[in-house]
């Protein structure tokens, strides 16, 4: 039998003096500390006073949070562990249980500072957690705090209709789960960041992204009909003259959804009674060579290229969505090419200086270390072709084209991530719609006329663009013959060849 040693209430003593000891100061220092950091960044951040700067919100939310929690933990780590240690000098081994007596003031005192810290604590972890919560979705945090890493999709996505899209409705997706996935994988990219180890280009297609029907779908309505779309897209001629050879397109974009018009068109391969499925040679998805459809009527045929034999691999088959050709939705990067012709139609670029297509297309498609060392060899490539001319408008106009879409120092720019819309830089549709793809009854597959996909209503300059033609016309080819050659047009409209 042991009975409580008579004289002074130990737990008493022990709570006392508990506290005293160097972890716990150690931690109310840090506490008090992060306190007051996370209290002078948040007044920063409520008064907008520190709004430009995207490290205020990592600071007051995220650094100044863990420090005042770490804080808080060394205090009772440390008044745990002096307990402990105080009973077992006491000889006491185990320390008392805590016993709160109400009937003492002393206790009641006490327990209402300590239920009115922790209504406070926890007053102040609610709004720091929905801030915290908010910022790490922010835009900001996505592509700013990692500046280096992910500069070239912020600007990209800053000039695009998804800018006013969160990064994250179409990176994390919905939900708590996802949520969580998406900070679980920033702990690793932060590391990578941190230490400098993350791959140049990034990589795409992003694995883990979440499947369209948890992203675009959210927003975009699927059953959606577009019907036909016109598009005038602006070309210009590499010669003296820059002469404009632009092409109107009806694209039949038309729907998936037979409840609201005709399954039919560019987005028939969407619905939802069919399925197209499909197995990729290279990790861009570039190269296409078995595709398999299931139609509403169940009816499954599947076309293969001439060099696949066999079935593939289930585990590397994947049904197509809405990213398989809008694959750059918020991160365009243009060709010289395309971004040339855009800023002589906006005339930006003065068209009356001789060869300015091919002397602008031709800087920016050579290769450069670094951004400062590509817009200094651009503007002064330039000047020296046009001796004599106020040419400062135009050099400036190129110079932003090239700061806009090539990122040296990333690696990034349009040649590393191809474009899946289209079929002119890179094969695009034409991935499966090349007249190479046969079902194993002998069908070529479907849509490879020219007109399958959409008319040209017009082609050329001036009066010749104003006469339409309603069935189309047949695309002319500007100076080379490409008919009979068994090329597709991104084999020389790949940018490795500064005429095209
Ligand atoms: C409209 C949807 C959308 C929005 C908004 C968006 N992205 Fe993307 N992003 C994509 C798609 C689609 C890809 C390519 C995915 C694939 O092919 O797997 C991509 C790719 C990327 C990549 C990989 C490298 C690359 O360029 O392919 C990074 C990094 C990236 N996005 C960062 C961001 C950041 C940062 C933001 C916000 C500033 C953002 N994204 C906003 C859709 C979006
Ligand atoms: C949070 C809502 C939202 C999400 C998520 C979203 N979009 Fe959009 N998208 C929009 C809005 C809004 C517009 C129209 C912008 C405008 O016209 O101002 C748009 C426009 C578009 C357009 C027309 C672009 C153009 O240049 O005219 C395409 C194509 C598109 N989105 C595809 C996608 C794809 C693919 C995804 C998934 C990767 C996606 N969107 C995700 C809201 C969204
Ligand atoms: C087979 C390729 C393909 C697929 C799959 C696809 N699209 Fe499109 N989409 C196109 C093309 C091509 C256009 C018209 C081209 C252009 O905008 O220049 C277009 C146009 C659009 C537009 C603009 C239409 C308008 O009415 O203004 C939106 C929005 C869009 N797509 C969203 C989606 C969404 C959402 C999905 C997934 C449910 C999807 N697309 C699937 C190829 C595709
Ligand atoms: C992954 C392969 C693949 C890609 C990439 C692809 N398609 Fe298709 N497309 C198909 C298949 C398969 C069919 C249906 C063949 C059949 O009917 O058996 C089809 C059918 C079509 C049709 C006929 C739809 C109808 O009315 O029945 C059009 C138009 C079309 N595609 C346009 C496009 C355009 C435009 C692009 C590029 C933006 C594109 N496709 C990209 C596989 C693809
Ligand atoms: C599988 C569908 C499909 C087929 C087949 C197809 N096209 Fe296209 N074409 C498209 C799409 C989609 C675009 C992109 C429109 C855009 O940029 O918005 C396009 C764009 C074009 C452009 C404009 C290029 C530019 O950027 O200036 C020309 C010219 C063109 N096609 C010619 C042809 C010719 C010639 C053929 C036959 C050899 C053909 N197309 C077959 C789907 C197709
Ligand atoms: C044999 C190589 C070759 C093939 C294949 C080819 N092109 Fe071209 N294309 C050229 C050359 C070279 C020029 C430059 C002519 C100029 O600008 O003076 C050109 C110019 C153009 C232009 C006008 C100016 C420009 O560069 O923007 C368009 C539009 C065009 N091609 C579309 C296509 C389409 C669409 C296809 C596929 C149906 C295609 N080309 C296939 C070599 C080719």
């Amino acid at each position: 039998m042991t009975e409580p040693a008579p004289g002074p209430d130990p737990g008493d003593l022990g709570r006392h003096s508990s506290w005293r000891n160097w972890c716990s100061l150690a931690g109310a220092i840090v506490a008090t500390g992060s306190l007051f950091a996370f209290f002078f960044l948040f007044t920063l951040d409520m008064t907008g006073s520190g709004r430009s700067n995207p490290y205020l919100g990592i600071l007051s939310y995220v650094v100044a949070p863990a420090f005042l929690a770490s804080g808080l933990a060394l205090v009772f780590i440390g008044w745990w562990r002096q307990r402990r240690e105080l009973a077992r000098l006491r000889g006491l081994g185990e320390p008392a249980p805590l016993a709160i007596d109400l009937s003492r003031g002393r206790d009641r005192r006490i327990l209402a500072v300590f239920i009115t810290g922790s209504f406070v604590y926890l007053l102040l972890t609610a709004i720091g957690s929905y801030q915290t919560y908010i910022y790490t979705e922010s835009d900001s945090f996505c592509g700013m705090v990692c500046h280096s890493a992910m500069g070239p999709e912020l600007t990209e996505y800053r000039r695009n209709a998804h800018a006013r899209v969160a990064c994250v409705d179409c990176h994390v997706g919905q939900g708590a789960a996802n949520y969580i996935d998406a900070k679980i994988n920033g702990v690793h990219q932060l590391y990578a960041i941190t230490f400098n180890a993350f791959p140049r280009p990034i990589p795409t297609p992003i694995h883990n992204l979440r499947p369209a029907r948890e992203t675009c779908e959210k927003c975009h309505w699927p059953e959606r009909h577009s019907g036909n779309l016109e598009r005038t897209l602006p070309r210009f001629l590499a010669d003296e003259a820059n002469t404009p050879y632009t092409v109107r397109l009806l694209l039949m974009v038309g729907g998936s959804d037979k409840e609201h018009g005709k399954p039919s068109g560019i987005h028939w391969h969407t619905g939802k009674d069919t399925k197209v499925e499909y197995v990729a040679s290279d990790p861009q998805r570039q190269t296409i060579p078995w595709v398999r459809v299931t139609d509403s009527t169940g009816t499954v045929t599947t076309y293969r290229n001439k060099g696949f034999k066999g079935e593939p691999d289930p585990a590397a088959i994947r049904q197509m969505d809405c990213i398989d050709c809008h694959n750059r939705p918020a991160h365009r990067y243009s060709s010289p090419n395309d971004a040339v012709d855009e800023a002589l139609d906006l005339r930006r670029i003065d068209s009356t200086l001789p060869s300015i297509k091919r002397n602008a297309v031709d800087l920016l498609t050579q290769a450069y270390a670094t951004k400062a060392e590509g817009e200094s060899k651009i503007a002064s490539g330039l000047r020296a072709k046009y001796p004599g001319r106020q040419i400062d408008d135009s050099v400036q106009a190129v110079v932003a084209v090239y700061r806009a879409n090539f990122f040296p120092e990333m690696k990034a720019d349009w040649s590393k991530y191809p474009e899946n819309i289209g079929h002119m830089d890179n094969a695009g549709c034409f991935r499966c719609h090349d007249g190479k793809h046969v079902s194993d009854n002998g069908r070529p597959m479907p849509a490879t006329e020219c007109n399958s996909c959409h008319v040209i209503l017009a082609q050329g300059a001036g009066a010749e663009l104003a006469k339409m033609a309603p069935n189309g016309v047949a695309f002319k080819h500007p100076s080379t013959e490409i008919d009979g050659l068994g090329l597709i047009c991104s084999d020389c409209h790949n940018g490795k060849n500064q005429d095209n």
